[in-house]
């Protein structure tokens, strides 16, 4: 089974990250032929320069590593290396109705926020259409909000087949994890750089005890229970907790006599626990950058002779040749 997936270079990670795409995607690399690229074409979408571009790219290449990602098991590789990529979205967008991405909630969030409307951002679902089936993706994981670009994928690869020929692009699943399907932010909603609620998946010790503690809570006195319902400190705790420590900090909540402060540092202990081997491991890759580098140009190498493959094909299809 093909299983691939595309993380933008746009900053550094957050931990809803960690555990909405890289943790299942670790998890994924055992059960079938997993492709895993760094979508640095998508991240243009964002305004950065070029320098910042190429530290995020780099930074995400060390953090697929340190999260556990085995380039023994897993392809891994930068999606501008494979610039076949763009003929599959322009051979897309020919049977993309604008309708389909008029309709796309990620461009109308985006919008909202008042980010400019260029093409690059309308037409992100065809790239992202591209990414997936110029590689014959079998199981895409993905987060809750990216569901509707699969739906578009899926439905842009039909249309395609029915108008060329039923093989002649794979249809794709995606694959979304339920119980980590949303992280929330610091402040209950849902965690995303764009929001400012992030808790970073590395970094120093006292910047991200410094976020943990600023997880909003209600104002129930020390002394009394407090709600386990609804709670931001026990969702982020239930992602670095076992079952002992879950119970323990549900007791503690319902018996009261516990601050808010007391919870939090539980949430930054496991926490910092938790992450300490992808610490470690992204502080040896830091000082080894050319094996980093090496993995990427691999990858790109296996990516290519795959994309080769299914672009000649579609094309033939599509009469290009
Ligand atoms: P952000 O919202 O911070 O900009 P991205 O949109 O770059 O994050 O998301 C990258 C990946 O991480 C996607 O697969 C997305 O579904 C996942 N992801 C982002 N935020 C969360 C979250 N809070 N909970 C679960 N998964 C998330
Ligand atoms: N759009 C995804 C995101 O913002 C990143 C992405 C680009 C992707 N191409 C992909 C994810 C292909 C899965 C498959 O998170």
């Amino acid at each position: 089974m093909r299983i691939l997936t595309g993380l933008q270079p746009s900053g550094k990670l957050h931990i809803g990250n960690y555990f909405g795409a890289m943790q299942p995607a670790v998890q994924l690399q055992d059960q079938g032929e997993a492709f895993y690229f760094i979508a640095d074409y998508h991240a243009m979408t964002s305004k950065s320069d070029a320098d910042t571009l190429r530290t995020n790219i780099q930074d995400l290449a060390i953090d697929f590593l340190a999260c556990g990602l085995d380039p023994e098991k897993a392809t891994i590789f930068r999606q501008s290396d494979i610039p076949e990529v763009n003929e599959l979205a322009w051979i897309l967008s020919t049977v993309c109705p604008m309708g389909l991405l008029e309709r796309a909630h990620s461009y109308k969030d985006k919008i909202a926020k008042g980010l400019d409307a260029n093409h690059a951002l309308f037409a992100y679902p065809t790239l992202m259409a591209a990414d997936i089936l110029l590689y014959d993706s079998e199981l895409v994981p993905v987060g809750k909000d990216q569901k509707q670009h699969l739906e578009m994928t899926r439905d842009l690869a039909g249309k395609i087949n029915d108008r060329f020929g039923e093989n002649t692009l794979v249809i794709p699943e995606a694959q979304i994890k339920e119980s980590t399907a949303i992280v929330p932010g610091i402040d209950g909603q849902k965690m995303s750089k764009s929001y400012n609620n992030t808790i970073p998946l590395t970094g120093g010790k006292k910047a991200i005890r410094k976020s943990i503690m600023r997880i909003v809570t209600d104002s129930t006195a020390v002394e009394d229970p407090k709600p386990t319902d609804g709670s931001t400190v026990i969702a982020l705790y239930k992602l670095f907790a076992n079952d002992d420590m879950m119970n323990q900090m549900i007791a503690d909540h319902e018996a009261g006599g516990f601050g808010y402060g007391d919870f939090k540092q539980r949430v930054f202990d496991a926490y910092w626990e938790f992450f300490t081997p992808v610490r470690e491991k992204r502080e040896q890759l830091e000082n080894n950058l050319d094996y980093v580098n090496e993995v990427i140009a691999k990858g790109a190498d296996k990516a290519r002779e795959e994309a080769t493959r299914v672009i000649d094909r579609v094309r033939k299809a599509v009469g290009l040749r």
